[in-house]
């Protein structure tokens, strides 16, 4: 079968590295993909921000299955699109995908179905906002309400900072576009935890946990990123603490979206807080993580169409979804500058035999220039390895990262501190 994934960073070239292994998949078609894509599928460029762009090119390429990658496309209605035209799509439809683009929708849905989530107020204009505050202890989180790819948070440590944060949300000085809502948040504190679980509009099914590291800086520090690393392990949650989330929070997503009428599937992707008053979502994302996914995939066991097939089918709950034991990691090299601004087409070198000592190289932000990889993106390249401890994976990873370079290459050298530490 033809299998069409959307996308092109670290998380697609995962995807499209796992469904290149499920022996049902005979052609995968990447949009826009990416240069390290480009070396195990046909890419095709589409402009991920147009919806009539991808619909078009849906048609064009007449795929048995589309898989989208980012929260974009959902956010437009790609999903709700191709089941319109009786086609085969994985992904939540853009209602469902309110749970990710809307944290007004989010927050009012958590507080509707009683999913344990922090204290809020949502806020229209700056009077309310200065109102509200007073009801907040410090710091407290100022939180856009739209999609702000990682840049929509601010924790502020006092009112007034808070007040002019949420000054320069409305009026577009902070994001490039204007909010037209602002949450005010409860600042929770504890280890964050990303959960993953396939949802097929009726049950939702564990798949991994991973822990992401969102700040540029070693020891958690500096401005927040898409993710520098991440990694999976199986000792990250208890199997009591697994079960308590998959009941509490992602069946209680799936109940909640059906009873009011926009069923959902996909990924559900809820980031956790693990407070001293109990687990706690701090955001739910509605698709694969970026870089979580290139860790996880490499731990998946169970074919990855069959996660897909049971999602658009809506039976998987008959679906064993089975993850090696051990623990797998994946560490971003990213650009210089990077979340700030940086320079691309830079070339990249050390990347011959891509692949090997079991340390695999997905691209994020690559293209290919007369056959040499250069830099396309903040975030450059995602060095994976999976293992039977963090360790072990996380040395691999770091050796072959040694070798691999471009002009201004960064990285954190203590992915996966919390879980060595423990
Ligand atoms: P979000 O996009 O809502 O997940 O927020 C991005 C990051 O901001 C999270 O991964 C946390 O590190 C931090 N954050 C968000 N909400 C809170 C909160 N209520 N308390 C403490 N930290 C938070
Ligand atoms: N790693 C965080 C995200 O994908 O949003």
């Amino acid at each position: 079968m033809k299998v069409l994934v959307i996308g092109g960073g670290g998380r697609e070239h995962a995807l499209v590295w796992a469904l290149k292994r499920s022996s049902s998949v005979n052609e995968i078609v990447a949009a826009p993909g990416n240069g390290g894509i480009s070396r195990i599928a046909r890419c095709v460029p589409v402009d991920v921000n147009s919806l009539e762009a991808m619909v078009n090119l849906v048609a064009i390429e007449a795929p048995d299955l589309t898989v989208v990658g980012p929260e974009v496309p959902l956010a437009l209605g790609l999903v709700d699109e191709l089941e319109k035209r009786g086609l085969r799509v994985f992904g939540p439809t853009k209602a469902a995908a309110q749970l990710e683009s809307s944290k007004s929708f989010s927050k009012t849905f958590m507080q509707r179905h009683g999913i344990p989530t922090a204290e809020y107020a949502l806020c229209t204009n700056l009077d309310e906002v200065r109102e509200s505050l007073l009801r907040f202890p410090l710091p407290v989180v100022v939180k856009a309400s739209g999609l702000a790819a990682g840049k929509g948070v601010v924790i502020c440590e006092t009112r007034l900072e808070a007040e002019s944060t949420a000054a320069q949300m409305f009026s577009g000085a902070l994001l490039g576009s204007t909010e037209t809502e602002i949450v005010l948040e409860e600042f929770l504190t504890g280890e964050e935890v990303s959960f993953f679980a396939l949802c097929d509009g009726k049950h939702a099914v564990p798949i991994a946990a991973a822990q992401d590291h969102k700040r540029v800086g070693e020891g958690d520090t500096g401005p927040n990123t898409g993710g520098m690393g991440a990694y999976s392990t199986d000792g990250l949650l208890t199997p009591a603490m697994r079960q308590w989330i998959t009941h509490n929070v992602a069946q209680k997503v799936v109940d909640g979206m059906a009873s009011e009428g926009s069923p959902f599937k996909g990924i559900l992707f809820i980031g956790l807080m693990m407070s001293p008053r109990g687990p706690m979502v701090l955001e739910f994302n509605t698709r694969w993580g970026d870089p979580e996914t290139e860790a996880i995939v490499l731990r998946l066991e169970t074919d990855i169409l069959d996660l897909f097939n049971a999602s658009i089918d809506g039976n998987a709950n008959e679906l064993a979804i089975r993850l090696k034991p051990g623990a797998s990691a994946t560490v971003i090299a990213a650009s210089g500058g990077y979340p700030g601004k940086y320079a691309s087409g830079l070339p990249i070198s050390g990347l011959d035999g891509d692949d090997r000592d079991g340390v695999i190289v997905f691209h994020a932000g690559t293209a290919l220039k007369d056959g040499q990889a250069v830099t396309a993106g903040g975030r450059v390249l995602a060095v994976s390895a999976e293992s039977d401890d963090l360790e072990d994976a996380l040395k691999r990873i770091y050796r072959r990262l040694e070798e691999i370079s471009f002009e201004g290459m960064q990285y954190r050298r203590d992915i996966g501190h919390r879980a060595l530490s423990r």
